[in-house]
């Protein structure tokens, strides 16, 4: 497995790029990868991933597409072409556009990493039920991982609770988990948390860090810390 400091994903949750670039110019050095959102992406397209990768790290792109299969194999090179290592795509959009995902990642000259989203952590059982699925979050979660592995994905995006099933049922699966806390930090609204460690130990290979690192006072100390927490989980 990697050196701690290379399964870090810093989240760079920010609406423009001078702030992004401010934040991650004080890691580098200290962590090897940023996810590129949304929110930056929408408001600066493809110069932020190379301005990131210039700067040395290299770029989980997290766009989620989600369309018809045809569409989401164009974003896939698209995006593949960037540089970007890692992409995501939501599971839901059944196994014809996974594999077709999965199909023009392979196909690129610089394959990605596609990782599946299975049930965003901000759906609960109403919430899936209100969009006509009767399953638990958690019985989904499987469905839709065991769906997804069968169309040659091998990455999925998942809280800290389902990790540890999903590690059990796909033990060659790259596993990326968002909702980690270093012990005594602010939760903020994620729910679903874990520290590094425990992540880690559930079978956690890269944990993906937002504002832990972001909004600390000192954001390098604070990703150098969660370097440190996870070289001691491990040994
Ligand atoms: O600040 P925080 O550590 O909560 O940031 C976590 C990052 O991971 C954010 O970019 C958030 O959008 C993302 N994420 C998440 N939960 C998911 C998927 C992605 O928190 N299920």
């Amino acid at each position: 497995m990697a050196h701690p400091s290379e399964r870090i994903i810093a989240a760079l949750d920010f609406p423009s790029r001078k702030p992004a670039l401010e934040a991650a110019a004080k890691l580098q050095g200290i962590i090897r990868w940023m996810k590129i959102g949304l929110e930056l992406y929408v408001a600066e397209g493809n110069r932020i991933v190379s301005d990131i990768q210039n700067l040395g790290f290299s770029v989980f792109l997290d766009l989620k597409f989600h369309d018809i299969p045809n569409t989401v194999a164009g974003a896939v090179r698209t995006a593949a072409a960037t540089g970007a290592k890692m992409l995501t795509v939501h599971a839901s959009g059944g196994p014809v556009m996974l594999a077709a995902a999965q199909e023009a990642a392979a196909a690129s000259s610089n394959p990605p990493k596609i990782l599946a989203v299975t049930v965003l952590t901000s759906m609960d059982a109403a919430q899936l039920s209100a969009t006509g699925v009767a399953a638990s979050p958690a019985e989904q979660v499987k469905r839709l991982a065991a769906m997804a592995y069968g169309s040659g994905i091998r990455g999925f995006v998942s809280s800290p609770e389902e990790v540890a099933t999903i590690r059990a049922a796909h033990p060659e699966a790259t596993l990326v988990i968002p909702g980690i806390r270093p012990a005594g930090a602010a939760t903020g609204d994620q729910k679903r948390i874990a520290t590094p460690a425990s992540a880690v130990a559930a079978g956690a290979d890269y944990l993906v860090i937002g504002r832990p690192i972001m909004q600390a006072a000192d954001p390098a100390a604070a990703a150098q810390a969660i370097v440190d927490e996870i070289a001691t989980a491990r040994s």
